[in-house]
């Protein structure tokens, strides 16, 4: 298995013999979670923390049952009753945590970059649950398996990424892991929520659903970020769903056998109308909530052997 990370901060650190390494892992823990009894001792006698600065349902969820299922002692801080709200620092608040000695830190937090800065300072495996704009990597890994699930494959797909790309570091994670995996990706969305030098992606940009999508396989829609946008970036919800929400007679501009995505938390009647995300025959958004549990169990089960061996190769080099 090649996997060579010390740390997941983000998909583009990542080669794609090491994306198909988790996938792979991430299909054997979709098997075990889909049984009576979920349990692994993968993870056994290390410690987890979850650090979580930004809401979260979903990624938060699955990190814990992920890393309990795999027989880690989970530990969630609860920010809002930590002393970051007497002004302790990102980094002061991790270095203290590393003290206690944990195995992995994973980290949520409202600005990009801080996940980095805070890897830098500890001496643990770091997972990045989503650091501002930047990166939200396990959101990729299970949109890839989502993918490769449903269609088959993960090269030589049409995807189009609508909505939000500006703020959506889910989009960003994406492009770069479908880039890698040799696919052709198009973002559609309002030029007022496309981002600056979105050229460098090599991907394909509209500002019309229905030229954009047609003939994609994979349909991905975003949420509008209201909390990172600080001005009128659209004129209003209703005419942004009138030009911009999926629902069945925009999907039938893609391919018949289009697959419906989306991240979550979703706004209904905002980008994407309510049957199609319930629609069984299209919507692959359950499962991308289901494949969320299975990848973040692989990767911090790559990364925790990364850990071991690193571990005891110092302790060997100790004796010599
Ligand atoms: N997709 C995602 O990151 O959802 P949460 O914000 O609920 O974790």
């Amino acid at each position: 298995m090649s996997f060579r990370a010390r740390h997941l901060l983000g998909i583009e650190h990542l080669a794609p013999d090491e994306i198909r390494a988790v996938l792979d892992l991430a299909e054997r823990y979709v098997d075990l979670n889909r049984r009576t009894v979920k349990s692994s001792d993968a993870l056994s006698g290390m410690t987890q923390i979850n650090m979580f600065f930004e809401n979260s349902t979903r990624t938060q969820a699955s990190f814990e049952l992920a890393g309990k299922r795999l027989g880690a002692d989970v530990m969630n801080m609860s920010v809002a009753q930590s002393s970051v709200k007497k002004g302790e620092t990102l980094i002061d608040t991790a270095l203290t945590l590393n003290a206690m000695h944990p195995d992995l830190l994973v980290v949520r937090h409202p600005n990009s970059g801080a996940v980095n800065l805070l890897a830098s300072k500890v001496n643990c495996a770091v997972l990045n649950a989503g650091d501002g704009r930047h990166e939200h990597p396990t959101q990729a890994l299970l949109d890839a398996l989502t993918i490769r699930r449903a269609k088959g494959r993960l090269q030589r797909l049409t995807v189009a990424i609508c909505g939000d790309i500006a703020h959506s570091r889910v989009a960003r994670s994406n492009l770069i892991l479908l880039g890698k995996m040799e696919n052709r990706i198009r973002l559609i969305g309002p030029p007022t929520l496309m981002p600056s030098g979105v050229g460098e992606f090599g991907c394909e940009v509209y500002d019309e659903m229905k030229e954009g999508l047609k003939g994609a396989d994979v349909v991905m829609m975003l949420r509008l970020q209201k909390e990172r946008m600080d001005g009128g970036f659209i004129p209003s919800e209703r005419e942004y769903y009138h030009r911009y929400g999926l629902d069945a007679e925009m999907l039938a501009y893609a391919s018949p056998e289009a697959i419906v995505m989306h991240p979550g938390p979703m706004n209904r009647g905002v980008e994407i109308d309510g049957e199609i995300a319930d629609d069984i025959n299209r919507s692959v958004i359950q499962d991308q909530v289901e494949m969320g549990v299975a990848v973040r169990m692989a990767c911090m089960d790559l990364l925790a052997r990364n850990l071991r061996a690193e571990r005891g190769a110092k302790a060997v080099g100790t004796l010599v």
